[in-house]
C-alpha cells in the first residue's frame, strides 16, 4: 500500500513537474519578461554597431505582392548587408528559407529575419472578412479562423500578420470598415482578443502560432468623411472611450506588434505621436512588444506638414515612440546621421528600440533556428486547402450571414423547387467572393453561390442562370435576359453587391447604395412578380431602402471566402438556420451617416415637436440596427429580474431573462445586454453594448440567461478625465437587437 502511494505520489511530481516545464516554456508577452532572454538581448546589443541596430528597425517588402509604391527594390542586398531585419510580402518555405539564409549567412551577427504578411481572414482558405466573422458574435469560432490563418501561414514560413484590425468603424464611406469587427467598443474588444489568441496562442514559440499585430494606432476609423487616410479630430474623451480600448485589450491579451496609423489626430500623425506610443501604449499600458509604421507613414509626416524633410520626419518617428520603419527606407537612409548629429535622446530610443524588436525574435525561437518555420513537408500537408480548414471555413461563413428580412417565410426553400433562376453580377462568381485582402488565397477554388445551389437543389430542379449586370455597369443591355430568365421562374435568388475592390484600403465610397445598374436590376426583377431573395455580398452597410421594402427576403452575406457559395446556400435550403446578427448599423442613405447605436440623447431629443434634433426629410431610425438578425425560427423574451435594485461598488448585480424558441425549428440567439447611465459628470450614450450570450434552443425550450454586471462594467472619464465609477441611476437593457429590448432600472450607491 505504501509502495503504491509512493509511485503514484512520484507520478503526481513528476506531472507537476512536467507541467511546469511545459509552462515556463511557454513564450509570449503575458509571461514575466524572462531574464534569460533580457540578458541575451543586453549582450547582442553590447556588440552592435550603430548600422546593425538601424537594420534591426528597418522593413521592407519583398516583390510579391505589395500594397503601395515601392520605393525599395535592393532588398535581398539590403539583407546580406544587415541593413534590413525584417521583410513581408514574402512567403513560401522554400523562399523564406532563401531569404533567411541571406541574413544568417551573410551578415556579421546572423541575426535572423522577421518575416510578415497580411493574413488578414485566412491564408490560404479564405474565411469571411472580418465584418462578416463580427457578425457572428461567436467569440470560440472566430478564434479557431485566426488558428487555422496562423497554423497555413507559419507553415508557409510567415511569422507575423498585420492583423487584426481593430479599428472601430463609424462611418460605413470607409472601405476598411471590412476588415474590423465594426462600430462597437465592447464587441470590437472582445472579438480583438480572440484573434490574438487565435493568431499567437498564447506561446509565440510553437512554430505553429504568429505573432499579430494590432492595427491602425489608433483612430483610423475615424477619418473625416470616410474618406481613407484623412485627418482625424477628436476629443480624448471619445478617443480613450470608444477607440483606444479594443487597443488596449489585445495588449491585455499579449499582442506582439502595434501598427501606427496613417491618419494625425489633432494635427499630430499618429506615427509622430508621443502621446499615443509611449505615454499611453508603452507607459499607461506596459505594452513591451514593439512599434512597426504602416506603410511609408513616417515620409507621409512631410506632406501632412508636421517636418520639412524625411530626416526630421525619422527623428520624430523614433522619439515618438516608432521601433520599425515599414518600407519608408528613412531609419536606413538618415538615423544615424541624426544620432551623429547629436539627437537628445535618441540613441537610448534605437536601444529601446532593437530590444523591443530582438525580444519577439527570442519569442519566436529564430535565434535557437533560423529556419523552424520553413519546413517543406509542413507545408506540404498543410497549405493546400486541409479539409478540415475548408470545413471550418464553412462553418464560420454560415455563421456569419445575417437574415436581414423573411416575410411570408419565403426562406429557406423547399429543394423541390421546379425552376430556380440565380441571377446578378455575383451570383456565378468568385473572384469577388473572397473579398479584399485574400492573402495567398486563390479565388478560383471558391466555391460560387451559383455552383452552391447546384450542388444542394433537388436534382429535378431546373436551375436557370442569367447575369443582368456586371457589377459597376453602367449600361442596361443584359437586363432584358435576366428579365426573361426570372419568368421562367418560380422562385428567384438574385445576388448583388460590390466587387472585392470597392472596400479594403483606398476604397472609399461617397454613396454607398448599389453600384452601377444593380438597382434597376432588381426592380427589373422584382416586377416580373415573382417572389425574389437578395443576397447581398458586400465589404460595408450598404444604404438599400428600396431593396428593403419591397424585397421580401434578404441575406447579408458579406464577402464569405472560399466557401461562399456552400455557406449560402446552406442557410438558402435550411440546412443550417441563420444566427448572425449585424455589427454595424445600416443607415437609410448617406445623410444619416455617422449613425451609430451608442449615441447621445441630446437636449432636444427627437419628437413630434419640430425643434428637436431630426432631419426633415428622412427618420433618425437606421434603415438596420447594430445588433439586428432575424431566424428561420422565433425567440420571445421575458421581462427583466434583477438580484437588486440598488447596489454598492462592491457588490454584483445579476440580471436574468428567460429566452423562449416559440417558432418551429431550432436556433441560436445572441441575448445583448446594454446599458445606460441616466446622469453623469458628464453626458453618457443612451445605450452601450456591456455583454452577450449566443444561446442554442430547440423549439418551444425556454432558457434562463445570467448576465453579471460590477461597478467595473460601469466605468467611464469621468469630466476630470478621471477613468472612474459615479453613483447614480442606470437602466439595463436585454434583447434581440440595440432596438427591441426590455429594461429594467437599478441604482449604484456609494
Ligand atoms: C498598408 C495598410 O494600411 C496596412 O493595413 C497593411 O498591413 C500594410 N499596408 C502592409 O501591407
Amino acid at each position: 500500500m505504501k509502495q503504491l502511494y509512493h509511485i503514484a505520489f512520484s507520478i503526481a511530481v513528476s506531472a507537476v513537474l512536467l507541467l511546469f516545464y511545459a509552462c515556463s516554456h511557454k513564450r509570449d508577452l503575458k509571461q514575466t519578461k524572462s531574464g534569460e532572454i533580457e540578458r541575451k538581448i543586453d549582450s547582442l546589443l553590447s556588440i552592435m554597431t550603430l548600422e546593425e541596430k538601424i537594420g534591426q528597425m528597418t522593413l521592407f517588402t519583398s516583390d510579391f505582392n505589395v500594397t503601395g509604391p515601392t520605393i525599395r527594390e535592393n532588398y535581398k542586398a539590403d539583407i546580406k548587408a544587415g541593413k534590413v531585419g525584417a521583410v513581408f510580402n514574402a512567403f513560401g518555405a522554400a523562399y523564406t528559407r532563401e531569404l533567411q539564409k541571406m541574413a544568417v549567412e551573410n551578415t556579421r551577427l546572423g541575426i535572423p529575419l522577421l518575416l510578415g504578411y497580411d493574413v488578414i481572414h485566412g491564408f490560404r482558405t479564405i474565411f469571411p472578412i472580418p465584418l462578416g466573422e463580427a457578425a457572428s458574435w461567436d467569440l470560440a469560432s472566430i478564434e479557431n479562423s485566426a488558428r487555422i490563418a496562423a497554423v497555413e501561414a507559419t507553415a508557409d514560413g510567415l511569422h507575423w500578420t498585420f492583423a487584426p484590425m481593430v479599428d472601430i468603424a463609424r462611418d460605413p464611406r470607409w472601405g476598411r470598415i471590412a476588415e474590423g469587427a465594426g462600430e462597437d467598443t465592447y464587441l470590437g474588444s472582445v472579438i480583438a482578443k480572440a484573434k490574438v489568441k487565435g493568431f499567437q496562442n498564447g506561446d509565440l514559440y510553437k512554430t505553429n502560432t504568429l505573432v499579430a499585430c494590432a492595427k491602425h494606432f489608433v483612430a483610423y476609423g475615424a477619418a473625416l468623411a470616410g474618406r481613407d487616410y484623412n485627418i482625424v479630430d477628436m476629443s480624448e474623451r471619445t478617443l480613450r472611450e470608444i477607440y483606444l480600448p479594443p487597443f488596449k485589450a489585445a495588449v491585455e491579451e499579449g499582442v506582439g506588434t502595434i501598427m501606427t496609423s496613417f491618419n494625425e489626430i489633432n494635427g499630430v500623425p499618429a506615427t509622430g505621436n508621443r502621446m499615443i506610443l509611449t505615454d499611453i501604449l508603452k507607459i499607461e499600458w506596459g505594452f513591451d512588444g514593439f512599434v512597426v509604421t504602416d506603410y511609408t507613414s513616417i515620409n507621409e509626416m512631410v506632406p501632412h506638414g508636421v517636418v520639412m524633410d524625411e530626416k526630421e520626419a525619422g527623428k520624430l518617428a523614433v522619439n515618438a515612440g516608432v521601433d520599425m520603419d515599414m518600407q519608408g527606407a528613412v531609419f536606413y537612409n538618415y538615423l544615424a546621421e541624426s544620432v551623429e548629429q547629436g539627437g537628445d535622446g535618441t540613441m537610448s530610443r534605437i536601444d529601446d528600440a532593437v530590444r523591443r524588436i530582438l525580444r519577439i525574435k527570442y519569442l519566436l525561437g529564430l535565434f535557437e533556428d533560423a529556419y523552424r518555420y520553413c519546413d517543406e513537408q509542413k507545408e506540404k500537408e498543410l497549405v493546400l486547402l486541409h479539409p478540415d480548414h475548408i470545413a471550418f471555413a464553412r462553418v464560420m461563413a454560415r455563421r456569419s450571414i445575417v437574415l436581414l428580412k423573411n416575410k411570408g417565410d419565403l426562406l429557406p426553400l423547399d429543394q423541390n423547387i421546379t425552376t430556380l433562376a440565380v441571377v446578378g453580377p455575383l451570383a456565378d462568381n468568385k473572384k469577388e467572393m473572397i473579398g479584399p485582402w485574400s492573402a495567398a488565397g486563390d479565388y478560383t477554388r471558391c466555391v460560387s453561390l451559383l455552383e452552391g445551389i447546384k450542388k444542394q437543389a433537388h436534382p429535378n430542379t431546373r436551375i436557370l442562370f442569367a447575369k443582368g449586370c456586371n457589377i459597376d455597369d453602367t449600361h442596361t443591355y443584359l437586363i432584358r435576359e435576366a428579365v426573361a430568365v426570372a419568368r421562367k421562374a418560380d422562385v428567384v435568388i438574385l445576388a448583388v453587391g460590390e466587387a472585392a475592390w470597392m472596400s479594403g484600403e483606398a476604397a472609399s465610397r461617397s454613396m454607398i447604395g448599389l453600384p452601377g445598374v444593380q438597382q434597376e436590376l432588381v426592380k427589373r426583377i422584382y416586377e416580373t412578380g415573382k417572389p425574389v431573395i437578395v443576397v447581398l455580398m458586400n465589404g460595408r452597410p450598404l444604404a438599400i431602402p428600396w431593396i428593403a421594402e419591397h424585397i421580401p427576403a434578404i441575406l447579408e452575406t458579406w464577402f464569405l471566402g472560399t466557401t461562399g457559395g456552400d455557406a449560402i446556400s446552406d442557410v438558402i435550403f435550411g440546412k443550417y438556420n441563420p444566427s448572425g446578427k449585424l455589427p454595424v448599423t445600416f443607415p437609410r442613405n448617406e445623410g444619416q451617416i455617422p449613425i451609430f447605436y451608442n449615441a447621445k440623447n441630446t437636449g432636444r431629443p427627437i419628437s413630434d415637436n419640430k425643434y428637436t434634433s431630426k432631419y426633415l426629410d428622412v427618420p433618425n431610425t437606421p434603415l438596420y440596427p447594430f445588433g439586428y438578425g432575424l431566424s428561420y425560427t422565433t425567440f420571445e423574451y421575458s421581462n427583466i429580474i434583477l438580484n437588486k435594485n440598488e447596489i454598492s461598488y462592491k457588490d454584483t448585480l445579476k440580471a436574468m431573462v428567460e429566452v423562449t424558441n416559440t417558432g418551429p425549428e431550432k436556433g441560436e440567439e445572441v441575448v445583448q445586454m446594454y446599458i445606460r447611465d441616466l446622469a453623469g459628470s458628464v453626458t453618457r450614450p443612451l445605450k452601450e453594448l456591456k455583454g452577450f450570450q449566443k444561446i442554442k434552443l430547440e423549439p418551444g425550450v425556454t432558457t434562463r440567461v445570467t448576465f453579471t454586471i460590477t461597478s467595473g462594467d460601469l466605468k467611464y472619464y469621468d469630466i476630470n478625465m478621471e477613468y472612474k465609477v459615479e453613483p447614480g441611476d442606470f437602466v439595463l437593457f436585454i434583447g434581440t437587437n440595440s432596438i427591441e429590448t426590455r429594461e429594467a432600472y437599478f441604482t449604484l450607491i456609494e
